[in-house]
């Protein structure tokens, strides 16, 4: 040791050297030390040492001490800046969502990689930032209850709990977990353009593992009208969620998926509804035709273009996916007919007609009949009351 024990609590420094860290632990190894407000100034010597930092000096650190001389120290010191060996990921907290937070509120470095002195690398199992750990950090405080200091954040890790890439997980780390989304220090709101879940960016952030989806995605009519800067085009998360993620061969999900499609095309959702198909999907049968049979789930054309499923080149070959004896005749049927609508549906349109003006006719018909009938057997009961008096 460089130094000399001159009381219980009071060592001078002989020479220039740093205090070396055993100089710090002849106090701060002591269980029994604690601060003047009651906390503890405990550092345990075996989980420091384990630490991804066990090689480092506390005052490389505490910088503040590296020439201190007399101890003990000044009660308070300055803080610990950690940013002066990790510059990337402190701007990037920085200027985060949760850097701006104000005051107090705002994350520490410790928020999510835990107590200073037992920082672990993030390739520990161990480690909070481990990649199968991160859900549960991030869920401290996105998981529905108020996170340490009482900092909530929208909750969206159950969700998540329930999603195939959670299960997925489970299997591989090849699936992604919170950051994979989100990154990890540079966290933005999706409102903001430079986010990667902002809207326009959605595509090649899920596309980072589902290359073939991204690809076919991107010749569609959704993705040009989304790079258009359409704020009503979809993205990946409309049509799958961002969170809970499902495999998309379930019934359930099918059938949820047309009615995805229905939130932004409700006429074609109600003229499918009137149709075949969607009255056996109505009753909640899935092998018909749902809205992506026909018209694709990722490569969705407008129907005047060559590409599309359903245009006239491709239609019959779509159809007989299903129906393999259809012919071109079959294919006249119309998916979306409409009977308020003589120039989309005119067949339709003028049999409706028909049958309401036949309807309309039947009842006035019998209608007058009764009431006819009904005055004449009045007339015709009274006549006999009269013969009877
Ligand atoms: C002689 C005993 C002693 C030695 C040696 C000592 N400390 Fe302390 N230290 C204390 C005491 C006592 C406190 C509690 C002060 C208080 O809050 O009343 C303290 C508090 C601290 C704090 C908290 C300061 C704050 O602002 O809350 C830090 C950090 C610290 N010491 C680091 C070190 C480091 C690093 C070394 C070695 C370079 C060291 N100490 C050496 C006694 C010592
Ligand atoms: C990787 C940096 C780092 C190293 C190395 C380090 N500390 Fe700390 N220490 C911190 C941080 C961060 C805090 C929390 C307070 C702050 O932000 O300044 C802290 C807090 C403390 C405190 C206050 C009590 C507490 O736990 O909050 C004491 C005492 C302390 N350190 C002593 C030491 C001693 C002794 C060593 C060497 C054995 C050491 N530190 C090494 C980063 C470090
Ligand atoms: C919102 C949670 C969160 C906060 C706050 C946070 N980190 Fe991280 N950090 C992570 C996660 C998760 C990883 C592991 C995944 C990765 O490497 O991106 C990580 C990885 C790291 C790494 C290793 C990878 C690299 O980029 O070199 C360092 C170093 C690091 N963080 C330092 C810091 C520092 C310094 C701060 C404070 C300025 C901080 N972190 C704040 C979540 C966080
Ligand atoms: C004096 C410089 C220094 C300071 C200050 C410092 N670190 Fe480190 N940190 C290192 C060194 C050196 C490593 C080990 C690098 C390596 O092994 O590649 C490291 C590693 C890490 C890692 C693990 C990186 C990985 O590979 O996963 C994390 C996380 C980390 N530091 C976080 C912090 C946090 C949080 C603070 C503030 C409490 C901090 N560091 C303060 C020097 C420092
Ligand atoms: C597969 C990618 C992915 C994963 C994994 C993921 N997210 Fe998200 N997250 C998104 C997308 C995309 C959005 C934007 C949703 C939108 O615009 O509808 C989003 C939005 C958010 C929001 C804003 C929600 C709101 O209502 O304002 C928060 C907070 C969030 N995510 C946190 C998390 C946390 C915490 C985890 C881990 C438990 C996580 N995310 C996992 C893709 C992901
Ligand atoms: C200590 C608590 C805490 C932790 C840990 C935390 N967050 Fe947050 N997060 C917040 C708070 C608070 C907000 C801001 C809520 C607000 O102002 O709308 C926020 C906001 C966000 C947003 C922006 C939501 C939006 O408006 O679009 C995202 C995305 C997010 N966090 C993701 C994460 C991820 C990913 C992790 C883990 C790596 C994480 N958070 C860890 C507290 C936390
Ligand atoms: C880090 C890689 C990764 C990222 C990023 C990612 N996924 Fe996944 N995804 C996977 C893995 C792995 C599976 C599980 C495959 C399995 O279990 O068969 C999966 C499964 C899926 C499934 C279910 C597929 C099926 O078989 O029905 C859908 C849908 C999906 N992801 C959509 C998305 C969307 C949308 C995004 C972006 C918001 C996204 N994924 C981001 C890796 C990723
Ligand atoms: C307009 C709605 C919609 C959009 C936008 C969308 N999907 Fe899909 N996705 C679907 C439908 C519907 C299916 C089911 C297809 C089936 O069962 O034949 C599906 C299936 C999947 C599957 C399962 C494998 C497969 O290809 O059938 C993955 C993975 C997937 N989508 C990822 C993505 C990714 C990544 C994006 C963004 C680049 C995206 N989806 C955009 C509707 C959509
Ligand atoms: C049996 C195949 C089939 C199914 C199922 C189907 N469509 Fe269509 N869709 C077509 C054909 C063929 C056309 C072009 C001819 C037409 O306009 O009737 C079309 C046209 C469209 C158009 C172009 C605009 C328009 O109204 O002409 C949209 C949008 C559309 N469909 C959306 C949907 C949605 C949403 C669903 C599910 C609720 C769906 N389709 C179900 C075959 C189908
Ligand atoms: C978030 C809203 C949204 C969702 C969800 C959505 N679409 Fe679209 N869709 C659009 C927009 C916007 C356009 C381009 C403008 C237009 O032509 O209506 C479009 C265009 C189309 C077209 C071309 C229309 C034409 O002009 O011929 C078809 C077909 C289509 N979508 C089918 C689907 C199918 C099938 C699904 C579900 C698998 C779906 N859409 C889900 C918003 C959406
Ligand atoms: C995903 C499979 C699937 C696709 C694709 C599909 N259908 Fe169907 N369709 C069915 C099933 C199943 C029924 C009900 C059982 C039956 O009667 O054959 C049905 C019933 C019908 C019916 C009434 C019953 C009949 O056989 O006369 C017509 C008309 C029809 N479909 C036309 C079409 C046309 C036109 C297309 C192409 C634009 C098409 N379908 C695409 C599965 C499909």
């Amino acid at each position: 040791m460089s130094g000399v024990l001159v009381g219980p609590f009071v060592y001078a420094q002989t020479q220039s050297v740093p205090p070396d860290n055993d100089t710090c632990q002849t106090c701060h190894a002591d269980p029994s030390m604690v601060r003047a407000d009651g906390r503890p100034a405990l550092v345990r010597a075996d989980a420091f040492t384990a630490s991804v930092h066990g090689v480092l000096g506390c005052v490389d650190c505490h910088a503040d001490l590296a020439s201190a001389a007399e101890f003990p120290h000044p009660e308070r010191l300055a803080r610990v800046s950690c940013r002066s060996c990790h510059d990337e990921p402190a701007a990037g907290l920085a200027g985060s969502v949760h850097g701006m937070l104000s005051g107090a509120a705002a994350l520490q470095c410790t928020s999510c990689h835990g107590a200073p002195h037992q920082i672990r690398p993030s390739s520990d199992f161990e480690s909070p930032t481990y990649k199968l750990q991160i859900a549960g950090t991030c869920g401290q405080c996105h998981g529905g209850l108020a996170g340490p200091g009482a900092r909530r954040g929208p909750a969206v890790a159950g969700l998540f709990a329930d999603s195939i890439h959670a299960v997925a997980l489970e299997r591989t780390t090849v699936a992604p977990t919170c950051t994979d989304c989100h990154r990890s220090h540079d966290i933005l709101r999706r409102t903001d353009a430079k986010s990667p879940v902002h809207p326009p960016n959605i595509p090649a952030t899920c596309g980072a593992c589902h290359g073939e989806q991204r690809r076919l995605f991107g010749a569609s009519v959704h993705a040009a009208q989304l790079a258009a800067g359409n704020a009503g085009a979809p993205q990946c998360a409309s049509c799958h969620t961002a969170h809970r993620m499902a495999a998309t061969a379930s019934d359930e999900w099918q059938l949820a998926a047309v009615e995805q499609c229905g939130t932004c095309h409700r006429e074609a959702l109600a003229t499918y509804r009137d149709s075949v198909h969607g009255q056996v999907t109505a009753l909640g049968f899935t092998p018909v035709a749902k809205c992506a049979d026909c018209h694709e789930s990722h490569q969705v054309h407008p129907v005047s273009d060559a590409r599309s499923s359903v245009s006239t080149q491709n239609r019959l070959t779509t159809c007989r996916a299903c129906h393999p004896a259809a012919t071109a005749n079959f294919v006249q049927f119309q998916p979306h007919a409409n009977k308020e609508d003589p120039e989309r549906s005119p067949e339709l349109y003028y049999a409706a007609l028909f049958m309401d003006g036949l309807l309309i006719g039947v009842f006035l018909f019998f209608g007058a009949h009764t009431l006819l009938w009904f005055v004449r057997e009045r007339n015709d009961s009274s006549a006999e009351e009269e013969r009877r008096a």
